[in-house]
């Protein structure tokens, strides 16, 4: 079955801002100032360095170690946790990350987490999510302007303008939109269960928003025709094809792993596609002498820092949304209460039946 393109009817959109954030004022006292590498907390730090010790050098952890002991004393006194992606850098990840994982994972974690606030070390569309799954507790995103290039490449009108133009079919979102973009559409998705909810509709054509090299890898995979949106990864979609065939030239032995934003002939000369937990699942249990993960670059680090008998080849594209979460950033957020991540309550409740029908048939 053809893939066929909803966007050649309807103008690709303008980038969206990224919903307010409002800058709060401070609500706890700091803690002791994260600042002096003594030889003291070198030993108390030690268990957690010998984790990051193959990616993060003695150096950076001078400057990391402090910071890490100060966020993990502020989570305790607000009784908040970290939802920590894996493209988060190392120190972050494995340093003051309490859940990690993909936009499935944390999605799940951000439906039955206990605490009151909610640190996304990740994009403000998955602060948005955690905000939908918890409409109580306080979502916080430590910079707000981490966005996304699939998420600012649709607006809900142009959902709209699909729905007239597509009628009866319905509308499958990729996680990585904005909430009102989900309000708009029947189901949500994430790279891990894309084809699986697809294919739960039941019906012989469906709308799968906005990666259009998602929508064309989901279409390899079942017999449901897909109509595609005109978004791409800006980090993924720069993979070329030739790039592969010349790493695996070079490097003899080599396994390739993709994660399906890559354009087509991408995935087509790798040896396994998945969603960042996939590829994460599927080198911990081959264990290949050698690979190249073709993802945001960091993701590398925090599977080599899990894996140091594996030799990862990185090409290294890295993501600038998620890269604007620092250790700093993370701290001040919990230290001033920063920035909410809020959803207006209409948009809210349709959105969050989106997200609760993906839950509901992945489970
Ligand atoms: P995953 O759901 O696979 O973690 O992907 C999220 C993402 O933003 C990939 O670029
Ligand atoms: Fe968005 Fe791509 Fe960055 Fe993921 S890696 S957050 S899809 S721009």
């Amino acid at each position: 079955m053809a893939l066929r393109s909803a966007h050649s009817a309807l103008a690709l959109s303008q980038p969206q801002p990224a919903a307010a954030c409002a800058p709060r004022a401070r609500t706890v006292d700091p803690v002791t100032p994260p600042l002096a590498f003594t030889p003291a907390l070198k030993r108390e730090m030690a268990p957690l360095y010998e984790r990051v010790k193959h990616v993060v050098t003695p150096m950076e952890w001078v400057h990391y170690a402090p910071l890490v002991k100060a966020i993990n004393e502020l989570k305790a006194k607000r009784n908040a946790v970290i939802l920590a992606h894996n493209y988060m850098t190392p120190e972050i990840f494995h340093g003051v990350g309490d859940f990690r994982g993909d936009s499935l994972q944390l999605a799940k974690e951000a439906a039955r987490v206990e605490a009151q606030v909610i640190v996304q070390a990740g994009v403000h569309f998955m602060a948005e999510t955690s905000k939908l799954l918890s409409p109580d507790k306080t979502v916080l995103i430590p910079d707000p302007l981490a966005g996304c290039s699939l998420a600012s490449s649709i607006t809900p009108e142009d959902v709209r303008a699909l729905r007239a133009a597509y009628p009866g079919v319905p509308i499958v979102t990729y996680v990585n939109t904005s909430a009102a973009v989900k309000a708009e559409c029947d189901i949500c998705c994430t790279s891990s269960n894309a084809v699986k909810i697809v294919e739960s509709l039941g019906v012989p054509r469906v709308l799968l928003i906005p990666d259009q090299y998602l929508a064309k890898y989901v279409q390899t995979k079942t017999k449901v025709e897909i109509i595609a949106w005109k978004g791409a990864c800006e980090v993924h979609e720069r993979f070329t094809g030739e790039e592969m065939e010349t790493m695996r030239a070079a490097e003899p032995g080599l396994k390739i792993i993709a994660h399906p934003e890559c354009p087509p002939d991408v995935i087509q000369a790798s040896d396994f596609t998945g969603s960042t937990a996939a590829m994460i699942d599927w080198v911990k249990t081959k264990r290949p002498a050698k690979v190249m993960l073709v993802t945001e670059c960091s993701m590398a680090s925090n599977v080599a820092a899990e894996a140091p008998d594996v030799e990862f080849i990185r090409p290294c594209n890295l993501c600038p949304h998620m890269k604007r979460i620092s250790l700093e950033k993370i701290y001040e957020a919990l230290l001033y209460n920063r920035y909410e991540v809020t959803v207006d309550p209409t948009v809210a409740a349709k959105a969050r039946r989106a997200v609760e029908h993906m839950v509901e048939a992945s489970a």
